[in-house]
C-alpha cells in the first residue's frame, strides 16, 4: 500500500492548555487517509469537525498524538515549514467562500499562484483554465459581490486547486447554498476525485451527501464514534 496521504493517531486537542479554563476538544482521533480517496466527517455543531479540519490542514497543532501529512510529521514541524506543506499538499474550501471582495474572480484564482511565486503570464493562463473547469470562465471579471453563492464556491474551489494539490479539505462547502446549487457543487468534488485522483475530506451537516463519498466518519464529542462504507456515487 502506498504511504497515507493522512495518518493520525491519538490526536488529541487541547485549547486553553493549563489554565483553569482548560478544554480538550478530541480525546484521541485515529485517522488514515489513503491518497485518491473521498472521505466525508459528520457531526452535531460543537463536535470538533472544524477543529480536526484544521488540524489535518495544518492551521493548528495537536496537543498531543502524532500526525504524518503524505509522509511529512506535522508535529514536528515549524510554522515555516507547515505553510510550506500546507501550500504544497492542500487546497481549502469553506462555507463562506473566502474570497477576496476587491478581487475579481480570475485574480482571486490567481492570488496562491501569485504567493508561490509563479509569473504573471503562466498564472493568468492556469487561473483561466481553472474557471473553464469549475464552469466559471464567462465570470471571470466579476467580483465576489457580483456572483451567486455557488459561482462563489466554484471559483474558490479553483483557487483551492491553484498549486495542484493533492488533498482538498471541504468545511461544509455546501452549508450556504440551497439544495440545487449544493447538488451541483457536490458533482463537482465528484468530478475532480474521479478525473483528476484529488484526496477529498469534506465537512457536511448533510447525510445524504456524505453518504455518496468512500466513508463517513462521525464524530460526536469528539471522538470517532462510527465509521461506514458509503455507497459511493449513484449516476
Ligand atoms: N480557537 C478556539 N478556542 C477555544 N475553543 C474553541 C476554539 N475553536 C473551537 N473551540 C471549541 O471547540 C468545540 C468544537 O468546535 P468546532 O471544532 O468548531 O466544532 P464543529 O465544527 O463540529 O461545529 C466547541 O465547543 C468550540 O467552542
Ligand atoms: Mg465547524
Amino acid at each position: 500500500m502506498s504511504t497515507p496521504i493522512i495518518e493520525m493517531h491519538g490526536i488529541v486537542k487541547t485549547y486553553f492548555e493549563g489554565r483553569p479554563n482548560e478544554l480538550e476538544i478530541l480525546h484521541g482521533i485515529d485517522l488514515v487517509v489513503q491518497p485518491g480517496e473521498f472521505v466525508s466527517i459528520v457531526g452535531e455543531s460543537g463536535s470538533g469537525k472544524s477543529t480536526l479540519m484544521n488540524l489535518i490542514g495544518a492551521l493548528d497543532r495537536p496537543t498531543r498524538g502524532s500526525y504524518r501529512l503524505d509522509g511529512v510529521d506535522v508535529s514536528g514541524a515549524s510554522s515555516r515549514q507547515l505553510s510550506d506543506i500546507r501550500n504544497r499538499k492542500i487546497g481549502f474550501v469553506f462555507q463562506n467562500f473566502n474570497l477576496i471582495g476587491r478581487s475579481n474572480a480570475q485574480k482571486n484564482v490567481e492570488l496562491p499562484l501569485l504567493y508561490a511565486g509563479v509569473p504573471p503570464r503562466e498564472r493568468a493562463k492556469r487561473a483561466k483554465s481553472l474557471l473553464e473547469l469549475v464552469g466559471m470562465q464567462d465570470r471571470a471579471r466579476h467580483r465576489p459581490a457580483e456572483l451567486s453563492g455557488g459561482q462563489k464556491q466554484r471559483v474558490a474551489i479553483a483557487r483551492a486547486l491553484a498549486c495542484d494539490a493533492p488533498l482538498l479539505l471541504a468545511d461544509e462547502p455546501t452549508g450556504a447554498l440551497d439544495t440545487a446549487t449544493s447538488r451541483s457543487v457536490m458533482d463537482l468534488f465528484h468530478t475532480l476525485h474521479r478525473e483528476q485522483g484529488k484526496t477529498i475530506l469534506l465537512i457536511t451537516h448533510n447525510p445524504q451527501l456524505a453518504a455518496e463519498t468512500d466513508r463517513v466518519i462521525t464524530l460526536i464529542d469528539g471522538r470517532i464514534t462510527r465509521e461506514e462504507k458509503g455507497g459511493g456515487r449513484v449516476d
